[in-house]
């Protein structure tokens, strides 16, 4: 399965601190947050990337993660210059994709949470549909809401209603089957001109090959998207790490502990680091 990185096109809501560069850059306190989405995708299995960001944001993406060898998967850049709505991720990423599946994360999307890892990589082992991830939030409002059936199952999914119909956003990570870039392709814009990944995931749903699966309460979803999601995601990540002694989102340690890097490799990278996180890395491997 591949995967897709939304970083960057949007950002309007941190603007205009963003101008220029783009929020994924930003760090959520130890990292950058693009490390988030990148470990979610590397723990559901995921080795191939592609980068979608803007243009004038792309070569700091490129000075920081580079071509993704020093972590043990593959990582290409693509630009979109203009907000096109988040299903132009296929589009863009038509050649990338390749007929394959391909998993969609949103660049200001943490997870965080026991089994989430196992679970994501079961979904990618099954590869059918679309699967989502619904998660209970308190105001639903800003967000993609699935109604859910008594069978749990989902009935509707609407972009940001004024009158939400369940307490169930949708998150930022989506896994879909070799139909997306069809699907995408026919979908007609919204009253706001984007191709919406909400009707992207309508047109499953309407094939009758749209999953849900509910987030439990125990799972941390955070959107570090606007200046109150930072500053709480960066709390978050601050105060389980300190706590525990562990990192959330360490790319690095993932690529280790899944094997695709070895203890000299991640030697050498603690070596860029001359300071906690450096000292982190190489407790890692003793
Ligand atoms: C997007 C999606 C929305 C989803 C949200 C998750 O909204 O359109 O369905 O719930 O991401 O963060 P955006 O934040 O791009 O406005």
């Amino acid at each position: 399965m591949k995967g897709i990185i939304l970083a960057g096109g949007r950002g309007t809501r941190l603007y205009p601190i963003t101008r220029g560069i783009s929020k994924q850059l930003f760090p959520v306190y130890d990292k950058p947050m693009i490390y988030h989405p990148i470990t979610t995708l590397m723990l559901a299995g995921v080795t191939d990337f592609l980068i979608i960001s803007t243009p004038q944001a792309l070569p700091t993406f490129q000075e920081l993660l580079g071509s993704g060898e020093k972590w043990g998967v593959s990582i290409q850049y693509a630009g979109q210059s203009e907000p096109r709505g988040l299903a132009d991720a296929f589009l863009i990423g038509e050649a990338f994709i390749n007929g394959d599946p391909v998993a969609l994360a949103l660049g200001d999307n943490i997870f965080h949470g026991a089994g989430l890892g196992e679970q994501l990589e079961a979904i990618n082992r099954g590869n059918q549909g679309a699967t989502i991830f619904g998660y209970t939030v308190a105001d639903p409002s800003s967000f993609g809401v699935v109604e859910q059936g008594p069978d749990g199952k989902a009935v509707s999914i609407e972009e940001k209603p004024k009158d939400p119909k369940s307490n169930l956003a949708v998150t930022g990570l989506y896994f879909y089957d070799d139909q997306v870039v069809e699907i995408a392709k026919s979908v007609k814009p919204s009253k706001r001109g984007e191709i919406e990944i909400t009707a992207v995931n309508n047109a499953y749903l309407q094939r009758g090959e749209l999953d849900l699966k509910v987030l439990p309460r125990g799972t941390a979803w955070l959107d570090a998207g606007t200046f109150d999601g930072l500053l709480q995601a960066a709390e978050y990540v601050h105060a389980v790490e300190k706590r525990t002694g562990t990192k959330i989102a360490c790319p690095e340690e993932v690529a280790w502990h899944i094997g695709l890097i070895d203890d000299a490799q991640v030697r050498r990278l603690a070596d860029d680091h001359q300071n906690e996180y450096g000292d982190y890395l190489l407790r890692l491997v003793g």
